[in-house]
């Protein structure tokens, strides 16, 4: 949700544009660049991609200090004259920032008539008091300005007055990195993995300043705080593709899984004592979107086995609810970023309030991980396409395999079930490899679906939570109407929405529920509704994908694959862009 960079070091207008690109997956409206130079600071910014951003920077000549943004819009519309960087009114600061400043109307009202806004953006606020706020020294007037500023905020700021860059970070993530060649801020370490040395992840409520001497980092107060550097984890080098992010990533699931498995195995599995496990009484899985409904899956699941209350509860609904969390209640805090606000927010809530903790995600130093006392890694590999896909897959079997752990320290899972299951995970790479390589059938469905008024995706149990997943990623990717329901309750009312132009998904996996599904299919099929069946069944009148024969515990992992192709394929279909779908962002680092 907006990536915002900073570096110092030689070439720092071609290093922000290249970081940019990396960062792009946080928001595509609008981007820009400021280079600092003696004496001025000079903008270069555009409505739409880093891509046009790219055509026009050769403006802006090369310079050591620069920084720079790309937007997904929060406060005012998506144009140029809201991209940031923003100018101070006498062009001597110029901020990037990543977040929502929540009191910025009263705080442009204390700044009164004088100052001349060029953005309906909360953002430029912050430009505008840093030059209020100066009296001679920049790090005074950058402390001034975070006490000021109320929200969630990662503020980069370069300034005339000096080379140095500064940040201010409250809740939106920024990380610091060193190298030989310079050194930076940035909003994922990731995108500083392959060329930092050593990074830093700055904590709540800091303000950072960067010179050539390294990074200080202090409190509000100005007080000097010690911030560990550590070498990071290489990430893989970005490469661009032929054809899209998504269907790569597809692609990659079933390697995926299996590195996740061995690294599950590897990490010593779920890191309990045998005396928190037998003190349980509930488990929530926590998470928003796509991390949502691998939680919703894992817990259908996983109630057949863990003789345990088992809740899985949307992130931002669950910091304003009531929901127990002492010491005997286990959070798995869902999210493949581990930089989505909401998720954040409410393991912030739960570390208070003394629940046990897990982050469950693919990025190791991340936000989240910071806060929950124990992580484990989904193992995903990047993910650069906004719809998730290999990462659902990997959160799927790495929340399996912990529940498997806790339910065999509570001996409510024998070893005999346990291996079963635990085996039965060797054949889903094959399983979905041959699903990926027989993709024919879903490029033509989607071909007969891209006209449908609606999409509605049906299943019972375990199924239902596939049906959310496979709706939402149409939904984001294609821009068609799409619902899920469980396959039960289309009778209490939705039913009435049935008709020829409207199609219905119905994954049935499991074979105790297979003919309540068949009736199902044919109270749609009877108002006019066209029917594909996802399952290793098949049903009267509807269009058969056939799904091999998995564990039950499994067949989530891979009866969402033949959604998540269908929806990629719906969406090439219609033309749209598939990876950087409108309206939308990878990271939402806002509430
Ligand atoms: C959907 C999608 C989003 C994310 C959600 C949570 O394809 O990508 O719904 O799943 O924004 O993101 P993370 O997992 O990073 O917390």
């Amino acid at each position: 949700m907006c990536g915002i960079f900073g570096m110092t070091g030689v070439g720092a207008v071609a290093g922000t544009l290249k970081a940019l690109k990396l960062l792009e997956y946080r928001g595509y409206d609008s981007a820009g660049i400021a280079a600092r130079r003696e004496g001025r600071i000079d903008i270069c910014k555009t409505e739409g991609r880093v891509a046009k951003l790219e055509e026009l920077v050769c403006s802006l000549k090369e310079t050591d200090v620069a920084i720079g943004h790309t937007r997904w819009a929060t406060h005012g519309a998506v144009c140029t004259a809201n991209a940031h960087p923003f100018l101070s009114q006498n062009g001597k600061f110029a901020i990037v920032h990543n977040g929502i400043i929540e009191n910025y109307l009263e705080l442009k009202k204390k700044l009164g008539d004088d100052v001349h806004f060029t953005s309906q953006t909360d953002s430029e606020t912050a430009a505008h008091l840093l030059e209020r706020n100066y009296q001679g020294n920049v790090l005074d007037a950058v402390l001034h300005t975070a006490r000021q500023l109320k929200g969630s905020f990662a503020i980069v700021i370069t300034t005339v007055y000096d080379e140095k860059l500064y940040a201010i970070k409250s809740k939106s993530p920024l990380i610091a990195g060193i190298s030989q060649k310079g050194a930076c801020f940035c909003s994922d370490i990731r995108c500083v993995s392959h060329w930092a040395t050593s990074v830093a992840v700055t904590p709540d409520n800091t303000v950072a300043e960067l010179s050539s001497d390294g990074v200080r980092f202090f409190d509000f107060s100005g007080n000097p705080l010690s911030v560990p550097f550590f070498a990071p984890e290489k990430a893989e080098a970005y490469e661009s593709v032929e054809g899209d992010f998504m269907l790569k990533e597809i692609r990659e699931i079933p390697a995926r899984l299996r590195i996740a498995k061995e690294g599950y195995v590897r990490s010593g599995g779920l890191h309990l004592s045998a005396e928190e496990a037998r003190r349980l009484k509930r488990i929530y899985l926590i998470g928003c979107g796509t991390a949502y409904n691998s939680g919703l899956q894992v817990a259908a699941v996983a109630r057949q086995w863990l003789n345990l209350d088992i809740f899985s509860v949307i992130a931002s609904e669950f910091i304003y609810d009531n929901y127990i969390a002492d010491g005997r209640s286990l959070f798995f805090f869902i999210s493949q970023s581990g930089e989505t606000a909401d998720t954040v927010r409410a393991a912030e809530r739960v570390t208070k309030s003394g629940g046990l903790t897990y982050a469950v995600t693919n990025t190791s130093e991340s936000s989240l991980t910071f806060v929950c006392k124990r992580t484990t890694n989904i193992y995903a590999g990047a993910e650069y396409a906004v719809a998730s896909t290999k990462a659902y897959n990997c959160q799927l079997q790495t929340l399996t395999l912990l529940l498997l752990d806790l339910g065999r320290m509570r001996g409510s899972v024998s070893d005999a079930l346990y291996m079963e299951i635990f085996g039965g995970m060797n054949f889903l790479p094959e399983a979905i490899g041959d699903i990926i390589d027989n993709s024919r059938i879903l490029i033509n469905l989607a071909e007969t679906i891209k006209d449908c008024s609606a999409v509605f995706y049906i299943g019972r149990t375990a199924d239902y939570p596939t049906a959310c997943e496979g709706s939402l990623k149409l939904k984001e990717i294609s821009y068609l109407h799409s619902e899920a329901y469980p396959a039960g309750e289309l009778k209490h009312g939705t039913l009435a929405l049935m008709d020829p132009a409207v199609a219905v998904v119905a994954i049935s996996t499991c074979d105790a529920l297979r003919d309540k599904m068949a009736s199902s299919i044919t109270e749609v099929t009877s108002r006019g509704a066209r029917v594909i069946s996802v399952s290793p069944d098949v049903f009267t009148d509807a269009t058969p994908v056939i799904l091999p024969k998995i564990h039950p515990a499994l067949a989530g992992i891979v009866s969402v694959v033949p959604l998540q192709l269908l929806a990629y394929y719906v969406a090439k279909a219609l033309g749209r862009d598939v990876d950087k779908p409108r309206n939308l962002a990878k990271s939402v680092t806002v509430e």
